[in-house]
């Protein structure tokens, strides 16, 4: 049995995975039900255009309580967050718009009983203590990255406030996640998205992480169906509420570097570590997902082999095939 989400308003829109979110939620539910919010303006952006758009910073609580009036919204999936790379950058910014973010959101929903609230939490939860191979939900958390610290407190928080409040606040541990409609912005795990635009560009990529790193990764259509479906779910069913790993593939920068040089046989690649390494050391190989199977039924359908297909050629067509690759002969090693 799955839930209607009713009137939706997506916080955090026009970021990598906001923008198909929105997008997967206008085409469900219809136009008239999904409200998109987030600072951008561009009005060539289809965020903006096509469909009901306000703009907000989700550090002003007025702001978010007003529009959230205003629309009567039933659920709430906030998108808003500073990631792992640039929070390192900028630490006071990523603990203001997580963690201020994040409690203006589910404070805000408890004031106008609003339904729902999802928003995803990270693989950044993980510190280097947690057994990295199949990592439990479970665990000890002592995560190494501010984003790390207010996702694991993003956790907390939607817990409490569903234990005191009785809010409905579902939260799914998100690893990295590879794209082509909308870059990712200042992400550990970004190499993953940033090798497939430049082996199509540039025909050579430099990764910033060294070869044997291994993480979970997941493509976009997975990444949205376990929201949709974290959402949807019958919340009888959900024990953890706001801890639930989700996991996909997981592969080393050498492995997707080899994948992609299968469809683009001249695609060259080296390895020039930096600042990052450190972050994605402490994350985990491979995620212990069984929970979310058994509760909500998680079920991701793309592989590596296939994500790398899909992104190439999705991407070569929005390059304007101004690229060298052959989609429909992949060279086989
Ligand atoms: N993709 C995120 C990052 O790299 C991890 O959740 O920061």
């Amino acid at each position: 049995m799955t839930e209607d989400l009713g009137k939706i308003m997506v916080i955090g829109a026009c970021g990598q995975i906001g923008s198909e979110l929105t997008e997967t939620l206008r085409d469900k539910y219809g136009g008239e039900r999904v409200v998109a919010a987030d600072k951008c303006t561009d009005p060539d952006r289809e965020i903006v255009s096509g469909g009901a758009y306000e703009i907000l910073d989700v550090m002003n609580r007025g702001d978010l309580k007003a529009l959230l009036d205003k629309y009567g919204v039933d659920t709430v999936f906030n998108l808003a967050a500073i990631l792992s790379a640039k929070g390192e950058r900028d630490p006071q910014l990523a603990f203001n718009v997580n963690m201020v973010g994040t409690y203006n959101v589910l404070e805000v929903s408890r004031e106008l009983d609003v339904d729902r609230v999802v928003t995803p939490s990270s693989i950044a939860v993980f510190g280097p203590e947690v057994p990295p191979k199949e990592t439990p939900d479970q665990v000890y958390l002592r995560p190494r990255s501010m984003y790390g610290v207010t996702k694991v407190a993003g956790e907390l928080l939607g817990y409490y406030y569903w234990k005191k409040y009785g809010l409905d606040v579902r939260e799914i541990r998100l690893p990295g996640i590879i794209s082509y409609k909308t870059y990712p912005g200042g992400g550990t795990t970004d190499y993953a998205v940033a090798a497939f635009y430049d082996a199509l560009k540039k025909g050579h990529y430099e990764f910033f992480v060294e070869e044997g790193t291994r993480l979970p990764m997941m493509y976009m259509p997975d990444c949205i169906k376990a929201l949709v479906s974290i959402a949807e779910a019958d919340g009888g069913g959900l024990t953890e509420r706001t801890n639930y790993n989700v996991g996909s593939m997981n592969f080393s920068a050498l492995e997707l570097a080899e994948a992609i040089q299968k469809f683009v046989p001249e695609f060259t690649y080296d390895f020039s570590p930096d600042y990052r390494q450190e972050l994605a050391d402490s994350w985990p190989d491979s995620l212990d997902d069984s929970l979310a199977r058994e509760e909500w039924g998680w079920q991701p359908e793309y592989d590596l082999r296939a994500t790398v297909g899909d992104m190439l050629e999705n991407l070569a067509r929005k390059l304007d095939g101004d690229v060298n690759v052959d989609l429909k002969d992949p060279v086989h090693s």
